[in-house]
């Protein structure tokens, strides 16, 4: 059994307040193509961080694409090789385009690092990634996000579109599960 922390690990208004900085550190140095997300996790970080972009960037966001994906990847507990599966590529044209990949989490890294592999070998000029959170601890494939909304800690969270068993996603805040007996 698990249960929520007592207090939010990241409260709203500090996610919100994050997510635009973030935007105009992303626009200041990246002038990208399309923005790829990955569902279902990124979903509402995809908004707001887009939203965000949006407004730094002015009329150069109007030319700038948006397009999604289905990423599921079937880790094995016991080893590190989680099989990643992903879905909805083959609609998107990527072709000499400069992609900002952005997920909800870089845990192993399994995901972001066959995600790049995967939009490199479909043609992307550039692909550079984007997290709201980061597990450096728990990495098992070498890649670095980057872009980092918060770095945290090696713990479950839920919350601001992540799940634990399709749970939680609409929570505003990102909350810690702990496992109870
Ligand atoms: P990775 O491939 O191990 O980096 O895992 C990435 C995926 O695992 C993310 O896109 C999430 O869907 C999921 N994940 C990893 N850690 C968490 C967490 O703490 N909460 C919710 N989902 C997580
Ligand atoms: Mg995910």
């Amino acid at each position: 059994m698990y249960k929520m922390s007592e207090k939010p690990l990241i409260r709203a208004d500090e996610i919100r307040e994050r997510v635009a900085t973030l935007a105009r550190e992303i626009v200041d140095v990246y002038d990208y193509d399309i923005l790829l997300s990955a569902l279902t996790g990124a979903y509402m970080f995809t908004a707001d961080l887009n939203r965000e972009m949006a407004k730094a960037q002015g009329a150069k966001a109007y030319n700038k694409a948006i397009a999604f994906i289905k990423a599921s990847s079937y880790g094995n507990s016991t080893t590190s090789s989680g099989k990643l599966q992903v879905r909805g590529l083959e609609k998107i044209d990527l072709k000499g385009k400069k992609v900002l990949m952005v997920d909800d989490i870089a845990d192993t890294g399994t995901t972001l690092l066959g995600l790049v592999n995967l939009l490199k070998e479909s043609g992307a000029q550039e692909v550079r990634t984007c997290v709201l959170l980061n597990k450096q601890e728990r990495r098992e494939v070498e890649i670095l996000a980057d872009f980092v909304g918060f770095e945290i800690a090696n713990e479950f969270v839920v919350g601001y579109g992540l799940d634990y068993a399709e749970n939680y996603r609409s929570l505003p805040e990102i909350w810690t599960l702990q496992e109870t007996d």
